[in-house]
C-alpha cells in the first residue's frame, strides 16, 4: 500500500472511531506502524522481531544510510530515516538510545511524539551517561522519561533483558522470559503487551510508572532471564 494509500485508510478509521464515539483502536489483527530511535543492538533486535511479525518498522539514524544493510535485511516492512521521520511514522515509538541523549530527544521529538504509545528501554548508566544518571535513577528511570517527553503514553520496556537474550533467545523453551513493563495508561500497556509477545517474550505488568524503577539496572527486579512465573514470584517477594 502506498505512504497515501495509508495515510487515508488511517484518516477514515480515525474518522469512523470518532463517528462511533470510540477512540482508535489497535485491533490484534492489524499491522502496527512502530518508529525505532535509536536502532542500536536492543532497536535493532526488536525491529527483526517485529517486521518478522508482520508489523511495519521504521528504523532510524542520525546517519541513516548506514541502516541500509538492515533495511534490505527485513524487507517491504521496514524503511530507514532521520529520528525526526521515525517519530512521525510511528503509532507506536521505541525510544532506545543511550540515556545522556534523552534530553535532546525531548528537545526535538517530544512534540512528535505526544498521544503516542512510546516504548523505552533506555538505561540510565554513570560510566557512559554522566550526571543525568543520578538524576533519573533518583526519580526511577520511567518517571525521568516522562519529563523528558511531555504527553507520551510511556511504559518502561525491554530495560533489563540483556541485548544478546533479546537477539537469541525470542521464544526460549520451554518457557519464554519475561520482560517487564510500567506505565500509567491502561491502552499503552495493552499495545505494550503484544508487541512483547509479538517479540517472542512474556510480558509481566509491574505496575504504574512509577514502580519502574524496582526493575532499574541493580534493583531486584532487574532480571532478563526468569520466566513469566518466575518473575511474578520474585514481584510477590519484592514489592
Ligand atoms: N545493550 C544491552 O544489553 C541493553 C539491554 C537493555 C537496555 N539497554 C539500554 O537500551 C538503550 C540502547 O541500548 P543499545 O545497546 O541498543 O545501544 P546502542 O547499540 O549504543 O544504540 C544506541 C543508538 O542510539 C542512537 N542515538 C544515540 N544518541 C542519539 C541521539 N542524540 N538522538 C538519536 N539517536 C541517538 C544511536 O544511533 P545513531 O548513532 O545511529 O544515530 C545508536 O544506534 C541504552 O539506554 C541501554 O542502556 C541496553
Amino acid at each position: 500500500m502506498t505512504t497515501t494509500l495509508r495515510r487515508l485508510a488511517t484518516i477514515l478509521t480515525l474518522a469512523l472511531a470518532a463517528l462511533l464515539g470510540a477512540s482508535p483502536s489497535y485491533a490484534q489483527s492489524d499491522s502496527l506502524r512502530i518508529g525505532i530511535i535509536g536502532t542500536g543492538n536492543i532497536g535493532g533486535a526488536l525491529a527483526r522481531h517485529w517486521a518478522n511479525a508482520g508489523h511495519e518498522v521504521f528504523v532510524s539514524s542520525r546517519h541513516p544510510e548506514e541502516l541500509q544493510a538492515l533495511v534490505d535485511e527485513l524487507g517491504p516492512r521496514a524503511q530507514a530515516g532521520l529520528p525526526a521521520d521515525a517519530a512521525a511514522f510511528g503509532d507506536i515509538i521505541l525510544v532506545s538510545v543511550p540515556y545522556s541523549a534523552m534530553p535532546q530527544v525531548g528537545a526535538e521529538l517530544a512534540p512528535a511524539m505526544a498521544g503516542k504509545v512510546v516504548l523505552d528501554t533506555s538505561n540510565p548508566v554513570a560510566r557512559r551517561d554522566g550526571a543525568i544518571t543520578e538524576f533519573a535513577l533518583g526519580l526511577g528511570s520511567g518517571v525521568a522519561t516522562a519529563q523528558f517527553l511531555p504527553g507520551a503514553r510511556i511504559v518502561r520496556a525491554y530495560n533489563c533483558i540483556p541485548a544478546a537474550s533479546l537477539a537469541g533467545q525470542a521464544n526460549r523453551q520451554p518457557a519464554r522470559i519475561a520482560i517487564p513493563l510500567a506505565g500509567d495508561d491502561a491502552e499503552a500497556l495493552e499495545i505494550a503487551q503484544r508487541l512483547v509477545s509479538d517479540s517472542g517474550f512474556d510480558p509481566v505488568v509491574v505496575g504504574p510508572l512509577e514502580v519502574a524503577r524496582h526493575f532499574d539496572l541493580g534493583q531486584p527486579l532487574a532480571r532478563g532471564d526468569l520466566s513469566a512465573a518466575e518473575y511474578r514470584a520474585l514481584i510477590d517477594e519484592v514489592l
